[in-house]
């Protein structure tokens, strides 16, 4: 079979080793994919941008493309996977019509306040004055959202009136995000640990994956900015059997439910960003596709093969289908190019250690020149490990992280420890 993959994260790297287990595997297009990809046996990218929707049509219909995964949240909610079943090619990931759980945080909070989902108290607003208005009336900590897709930066956790104004002006009046703030969410500031569940869905039965816990600040202690994530381990201990039981009561069947109830059946991967709070598991965030770096600790773990998942979840048959993880951990450790997510220098030669059974490099922002690898992004590489423990999962992580050289090189340093210390 040829595969095509649109997207170009170590996500879509992890996603890429995966498919490349199954025999039946000849060719795995990446579209742009990443220096990582493209060093891959039997992978080739092109530099289509996955926001190119002609450009990947214009593609698959000049490669025999047997099936495709699109795990990018832009392409998806642009309609990807719509224009590329017009052609006749089945697409693992859902149509734009149930894209919109992550395209619109508005649908989704309608959605959950609809159905009765679990999910922050929040008003929805299309003007900035009366937003402004409103935030008077606020506690504080509280969360302005931007409605539409922002690169994971929309969430704005704010202290105080003033913060809260000049975030509601930026995205509103300024228009940081453009389109996207066109409307926002006010949002009640929520408490708890956080855990994230990938899940796969035919629409009919919902299967979740081993769940994980991001790190997304940019500095140890949940210090500095907001990042796309520095770092993973799963599973996530406070997510516990009686909260997975909780979550698919209240949360995970009630979503496939709804959008099937709205016309919106989804196919895919669903990604709930959940916060366990006093008052039980609420939904803070939907995506429409594997996380990143979530996926970097989950695929290690999946022992069932991935292909054939996708082929049963775009067939609707994904209750026959065999979803088995390994028992033990897995850890992830980014190394980022130092200064992210802020100004940071590119263009530096990484040289990358060796890896063992249990290791994988997962290539981010590298591009190949030539036998070369040069940096090319915020996040250069995911450095991931499985252990029988916790504890030996990030022990590994951060040996192989160590071993990975180029200039100006960045790592948190403390990727898992709240996991270890965790009191259930
Ligand atoms: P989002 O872009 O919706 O995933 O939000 C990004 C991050 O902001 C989340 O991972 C949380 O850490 C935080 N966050 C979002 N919404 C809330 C909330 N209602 N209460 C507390 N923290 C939140
Ligand atoms: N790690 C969070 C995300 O993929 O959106």
């Amino acid at each position: 079979m040829n595969i095509l993959v649109v997207g170009g994260g170590g996500r879509e790297h992890a996603v890429v080793k995966a498919l490349k287990q199954n025999k039946k595997v000849e060719k795995i297009y990446a579209l742009p994919g990443n220096g990582g990809i493209a060093r891959e046996e039997g992978a080739e990218c092109f530099p289509v941008k996955a926001t190119d929707l002609d450009g990947i049509v214009a593609f698959a219909k000049s490669h025999k493309i047997d099936f495709a995964a699109i795990t990018q949240d832009d392409p998806l909610v642009m309609g990807c996977v719509d224009r590329l079943e017009e052609l006749g090619i089945p697409c693992f990931g859902p149509n734009k019509a149930a894209a919109i759980i992550e395209g619109s945080k508005v649908y989704s909070k309608d959605l959950m306040k609809k159905y009765g989902i679990p999910t922050a108290e929040s008003e929805t607003f299309t003007d900035a004055e009366a937003a402004i208005d409103y935030l008077k009336t606020c506690d504080y900590p509280t969360v302005v959202k931007a409605d539409g897709l922002a690169a994971g930066k929309g969430a704005v956790i704010a202290n105080s009136f003033e913060e809260a104004k000049k975030t509601v002006e930026e995205i509103m009046v300024k228009k940081v995000f453009g389109a996207s703030g066109n409307k926002i969410l006010i949002e009640e500031f929520l408490t708890g640990p956080e855990v994230s569940v990938l899940s796969f869905t035919d629409g009919k039965v919902i299967v979740p994956m081993v769940s994980s816990m991001d790190h997304k600040r940019a500095k140890d202690n949940d210090e500095g900015l907001n990042t796309g994530g520095m770092g993973t381990v799963a599973p996530n201990p406070y997510y516990t059997e009686e909260v997975q039981k909780e979550c698919m009561e209240k949360v995970f069947l009630p979503t496939v439910n709804a959008l099937n109830r709205e016309g919106r059946t989804f196919k895919g991967c669903i990604f709930f960003g959940l916060m366990l709070t006093p008052k039980g598991a609420k939904v803070i965030e939907y995506n429409c596709r594997f996380g990143d770096p979530e996926t970097q600790v989950v695929l290690p773990l999946l022992e069932s093969d991935l292909l054939e998942i996708m082929l049963a979840v775009r067939e609707g048959r994904l209750k026959e289908e065999a979803v088995h993880f390994r028992k033990g951990a897995a850890c992830c450790v980014i190394v980022a190019s130092d200064g992210y997510p802020s100004h940071y220098e590119t263009g530096y030669e990484i040289t990358l250690p060796e890896t063992k059974e249990g290791e994988y490099l997962y290539v981010a922002g590298a591009k190949a020149e030539g036998e070369k690898l040069l940096t090319s992004g915020g996040r250069v590489l995911g450095a991931s490990a499985v252990g029988n423990t916790l504890r030996e999962a990030i022990d590994g992580a951060y040996a192989l992280a160590e071993g990975v050289r180029f200039k100006n090189a960045y790592m948190r340093r403390d990727i898992g420890q709240r996991a270890l210390k965790a009191k259930i």
